[in-house]
């Protein structure tokens, strides 16, 4: 298993490649924050800015990237709690599925709302397509580039979004993770929303083999093992004061 400093100079090599994705954990919660990014321009999109926008704008200096779009994968807080902060600094499109508006209310400068399959192009070389996924919240998106996913809260290493929270489904996340599974090369690279696992990415392959939320045969196994100690619609917890 890489180190974290190893692991951090693997997600900088990538940036040799057409595409990068380079991962930073940020935040009470283990969040993981992306900047998914076009190598040959240095231009990025930031996924999920939450927590201290301070810190996410020195990342982009420190890398030499210009973050030129803000990606949500859901609207809990924990994912965009400094959107508004960042647009301060950076005057860059807000990027939402509808359905996620509609549910949530959430409201921003500079909101695109998009539809599940829409892409989106960053730089000259990377485009980015937008995979509904609901079941944490209704209109939650995971992010695929070729060959990768950036899931949010849909899927975790070994785990999976907690499905009881206003909003989630989950009878409507086990057909999501289903679809997931049959629609992806195992060798996809996966990019968790939060640092809940022994490794911060995995593979497709690796979670057929061992997420125990990918082994249940029927759909009311899943719902009884995700549901088992929670309470359906239990209202998020609020926000904690932090700071790095
Ligand atoms: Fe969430």
């Amino acid at each position: 298993m890489p180190t974290d400093d190893e692991q951090a100079a693997l997600n900088d090599r990538t940036m040799e490649s057409a595409s990068f994705i380079h991962q930073f954990e940020l935040g009470p919660w283990s969040n993981f924050i992306y900047f998914v990014g076009d190598t040959a321009t240095r231009s990025c999109a930031v996924v999920d800015p939450a927590w201290h926008a301070p810190t996410i704008l020195q990342e982009a200096e420190r890398l030499d990237v210009t973050i030129s779009h803000i990606l949500c994968t859901h609207s809990h807080f924990d994912h965009i709690n400094r959107v508004e902060e960042l647009l301060q600094s950076i005057d860059v499109p807000v990027h939402m599925l509808g359905l996620e508006v509609n549910f949530s209310g959430f409201s921003c400068e500079n909101l695109v709302q998009h539809a599940p399959g829409d892409t989106l192009p960053i730089g000259a070389h990377t485009e980015l397509t937008f995979v509904h996924t609901p079941g944490h919240t209704p209109g939650s998106v995971c992010y695929r580039l070729p060959g990768s996913l950036v899931t949010g809260d849909t899927l975790f290493v070994n785990g999976c979004g907690r499905c009881d929270f206003v909003g989630g489904d989950p009878e409507v996340m086990y057909q999501t993770l289903q679809r997931l599974r049959g629609a992806l090369p195992r060798e996809t690279r996966l990019y968790p929303g939060h640092n809940y696992g022994a490794t911060r990415t995995t593979s497709l392959g690796e979670q057929v083999r061992d997420n125990p939320y990918l082994q249940h045969a029927t759909l009311e196994d899943f719902v009884a093992h995700r549901m088992q100690g929670k309470v359906p619609n239990t209202p998020l917890p609020a926000a904690p004061d932090w700071s790095p």
